[in-house]
């Protein structure tokens, strides 16, 4: 990668831009020149990235006039409004939010999964949702092996994944409730502290909620595959990072456990942590901070003939979003494709 770049993290200053900023330095992201945007609200507040500090630009419809890449986690309505302006000025877009990707002409992509889906972009690319990558990881070597007829997911998600203000109500709702106050709910319908909201993102007119559907339609466009089926139940845990997934699969062909375990540990982005015995399983508090994808709890499910049990943990601000965010930009660099065709 000896080219440079001038990109701009949109929503520099949330939870995922941080990460974003923090990914960007690690992997010594080659730009000439970073662009942190935010609203007004930010503008002139200072972010910093591989030792520099930058001013945080309030974003415009100007703001992506000579920049190559932009990395877009601001919310849905401001990627719906903005990405267009940006790859109309010729700069490609890696969206984290919903806003696009089930957009026919968005390439919906993990890197590990789908790096060929970048080929056919026309300037935005929109990252999956943070369940749905994780699970992408552990599926497609399954799926590559003995094809995928049906998968059962449970989640237990993060509150990071709803924002940094999420973040302050859970740490505020256990102070309070420690030093036995009554607490406020502003971002969760309920109280997170102590409980489990089987209610992630709104319900829909099949009785499921949007982020369960999410995973449903995501997992097809991802695995350009629309014979899997795929089945959801989402629930939000009082874990700061991390989400967890409990995920049945049924194969067509037979796998055992142990050909799904020396399956995973030698596929990209996976690390299997499976030794019951000595009390060794992916939990989300060590997933944190973590590029990987874990999984453990490897059974074979005894209720029918070619069935899989697993457990599924990886950082969802990072593998989630920032991380795979920054990925498939270093994948269209290697690619040849930053640029708006
Ligand atoms: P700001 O700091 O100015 O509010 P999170 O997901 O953690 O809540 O972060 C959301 C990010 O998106 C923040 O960086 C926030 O900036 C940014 N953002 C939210 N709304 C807008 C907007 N209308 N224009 C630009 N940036 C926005």
């Amino acid at each position: 990668m000896s080219k440079s770049f001038v990109v701009a993290v949109c929503g520099a200053t949330g939870a995922v831009g941080q990460e974003m900023l923090k990914v960007l330095e690690q992997r010594d992201f080659p730009y000439s020149k970073l662009i942190p945007l935010a609203s007004s609200r930010s503008a002139g507040k200072k972010v910093m990235c591989k030792g520099e500090e930058h001013t945080v630009v309030e974003l415009t419809e100007n703001s992506f006039d000579g920049v190559d890449l932009a990395l877009f986690s601001a919310g849905g309505s401001t990627s719906e409004k903005f990405a267009p302006i940006a790859a109309k000025a010729g700069c490609v877009v890696v969206d984290n939010s919903s806003a696009w990707r089930m957009n026919d002409e968005c390439p919906l992509v993990v890197p590990e999964v789908n790096p060929g889906d970048l080929d056919w972009h026309k300037g935005i690319i929109a990252n999956p949702n943070c369940s749905t990558i994780q699970l992408m990881v552990a599926l497609k070597p399954i799926h590559d092996e003995a094809r995928i007829k049906r998968v059962v997911v449970s989640t237990y998600q993060a509150v990071s994944g709803s924002g940094q203000k999420a973040i302050e109500e859970l740490e505020n709702q256990v102070q309070r409730l420690m030093s036995g106050k009554p607490v406020v709910s502003d971002v969760y319908p309920h109280q997170i502290a102590f409980n489990c909201l089987p209610h992630i993102d709104v319900f829909m007119d099949n009785g499921y909620t949007k982020e369960e559907m999410k995973m449903v339609q995501e997992t097809i466009k991802i695995m350009g595959d629309p014979t899997i089926k795929v089945t959801a139940t989402c629930v939000r845990v009082p874990v700061f990072y991390s989400h967890s997934e409990s995920v049945n699969i049924e194969t067509e062909e037979k796998l055992t456990a142990d050909d799904v375990r020396s399956l995973l540990a030698k596929s990209p982005g996976i690390i299997v942590e499976d030794f019951p015995e000595k009390k060794a399983y992916p939990m989300p508090i060590d997933a944190a901070g973590e590029d990987a994808t874990y999984v453990g709890r490897i059974r074979e499910d005894e209720t029918i003939d070619n069935g899989i049990n697993m457990w599924v943990v990886s950082d969802n601000i990072r593998k989630g979003a920032a991380l795979n965010t920054v990925q498939i930009a270093e994948t269209l660099i290697e690619r040849d494709l930053v640029r708006v065709p």
